[in-house]
């Protein structure tokens, strides 16, 4: 897992264009098994980071803020990375939540092994899937400019 974004250090996104290359950018050090936990309060833009990542990936279908799913299976395309995204909105999972029991409850054709994992909300619930993770903070500053910061975690904190 790499990412050509400098780890750690804020990265100014003035439009969702920006902030979808970003993701397009992250897409290119994923591969099956990783975890990005995306934060960032509503509106941050992280379902259009999750876009990027999407088309970086080369995988089918829309992404789109999930009203009642909780998780979107988007599979490989032709000529993609090969590499299925599962897109994770744990908004409306509660903190105290076992995000790993939800994704088995909702007994997904993926494995979750096999693919790259992305969480919206998932900072201090999405950790238990992997220990090791891209984390990804979204802020929206006040001159509505966003930032991302993207940080590399190795194990449990
Ligand atoms: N620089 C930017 N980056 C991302 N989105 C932007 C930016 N500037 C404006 N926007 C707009 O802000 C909105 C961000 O929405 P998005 O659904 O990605 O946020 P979100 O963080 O996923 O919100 P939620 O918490 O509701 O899931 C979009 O309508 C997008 O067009
Ligand atoms: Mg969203």
């Amino acid at each position: 897992m790499s990412t050509s974004a400098r780890t750690g250090v804020p990265v100014e996104l003035p439009t969702a264009a920006d902030t979808e290359a970003l993701g397009e950018r992250l897409a290119d050090g994923l591969g099956a098994g990783d975890l990005v936990v995306l934060s960032g309060p509503l509106g941050a833009g992280k379902t259009v980071l999750v876009r990027g990542i999407a088309r970086g990936l080369g995988v089918a279908g829309a992404v789109t803020s999930p009203t009642f799913v909780i998780a979107r299976e988007h599979r490989p395309l032709p000529g993609g990375a090969g590499v299925p995204l599962v897109h994770v909105d744990a908004y409306r999972l509660g903190f105290a939540t076992d995000v790993a029991a939800e994704l088995d409850d909702l007994d997904l054709d993926t494995d979750l092994d096999s693919a790259v994992v992305v969480v919206e909300w998932g900072e201090g619930v999405a950790e238990r899937l992997a220990a090791r993770h891209l984390l990804v903070r979204l802020d929206r500053r006040d001159d509505d400019v966003r930032e991302a910061t993207v940080e590399r975690v190795e194990g449990p904190r």
